[in-house]
């Protein structure tokens, strides 16, 4: 079995490009299993995997828990509002006993950027981020990085677009580290006011005219426009939003034309993009969500296999 660099997904940050390409060539065979009448296979049998959300989700929690079911791994469900947390107990107390009942891996979603790492410092368990706080989400844009490839067949040389809140999406952090390192074109487009300091430092196009970032793109890769953005008073109204960002039928004509619209969900419709685009015939936003579990399995895979020997996927 080939062998990912790390025995943890923390970020897409300095991945190298040999681990994004095994992660998405494992990931080809997963797929396969996903289309078959028994959708399991015997990989992670006697594995028990803990899944830590600390913040909601519907995508990436039940994608991680049937990922792991179908590799037949044993899987526990954390969630804050009927745990311990409620009575005041740390994260670091959280794990270290939930730990303590054996288990081998933890899928984490937290609030507070970096406690993917912190887990790492306390436990032996393999740790993969399912999002945290503003700063990465890997299986996001590795699930779309998988959904790109297999349009396009590739992802070197295309050019893609990232519009939304720059500054505190932590799908498009990982998009912008994963895509570069594969060696796509990135384009960033939102308002100036969620652009991070320093965007010149990240190495991608920056646009603040959705126009102008459209214009000869292959894949618009639509982001959810917070609303406590707005309240916080970092762009002035959805509907403003909408008529300078929001990606509509008319804003594609700029895009090349054999294009594609995606979305990690989830939507905001009519505020970022409209229904019809959203529907539309050039959307893989479902793919997304489909492909999202064979990445998912595919990663489980990985890097339990960096700790021991596990059977092939078959
Ligand atoms: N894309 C995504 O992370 O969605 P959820 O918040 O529903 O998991």
């Amino acid at each position: 079995m080939s062998k990912l660099s790390s025995r943890h997904l923390l970020g897409l940050e300095g991945v190298p490009a040999s681990d994004i390409s095994l992660i998405l060539d494992t990931a080809e065979s997963f797929r396969e299993v996903l289309d078959r009448k028994i959708k399991k296979v015997p990989t992670l049998r006697g594995i028990t995997i803990l899944n830590l959300f600390y913040e909601a989700s519907t995508r990436t929690r039940i994608s991680f828990e049937l990922a792991e079911k179908r590799l037949s791994a044993d899987t526990v469900n954390f969630s804050t509002s009927t745990s311990s947390v409620k009575k005041g107990e740390s994260l670091r107390d959280t794990v270290q006993n939930i730990e303590a009942m054996k288990i081998d891996m933890v899928v984490v979603r937290h609030g507070s950027t970096g406690a993917p790492y912190f887990l790492t410092q306390c436990m032996d368990s393999n740790i993969i981020n399912a999002g945290d706080g503003a700063h990465e989400h890997p299986t996001q844009a590795l699930l779309d990085m998988y959904t790109i490839r297999q349009k396009y067949g590739k992802l070197d040389g295309l050019r893609v677009v990232l519009v939304g809140d720059v500054k505190h999406s932590r799908v498009i952090r990982s998009n912008i580290w994963g895509l570069k390192t594969m060696g796509a074109s990135v384009a960033l487009c939102g308002p100036a006011t969620l652009m991070p300091y320093e965007i010149e430092q990240l190495g991608c196009d920056v646009y603040t005219d959705i126009d102008e970032a459209l214009d000869g793109a292959d894949v618009v890769n639509v982001m959810r426009i917070q609303l406590e953005r707005q309240q916080s008073g970092l762009f002035p109204s959805q509907r403003e939003y909408t008529n300078l960002f929001g990606i509509n039928k008319e804003r594609l004509k700029r895009l090349r034309k054999n294009y594609t619209i995606m979305h990690p969900g989830p939507m905001n419709r009519g505020v970022e993009i409209t229904s019809e685009v959203a529907d539309g015939p050039r959307s893989v936003i479902l793919e997304q969500v489909t492909n999202g579990q064979a990445v998912r399995m595919a990663v489980l895979y990985l890097l339990r296999g960096q700790d021991e020997g596990v059977e092939d996927a078959e």
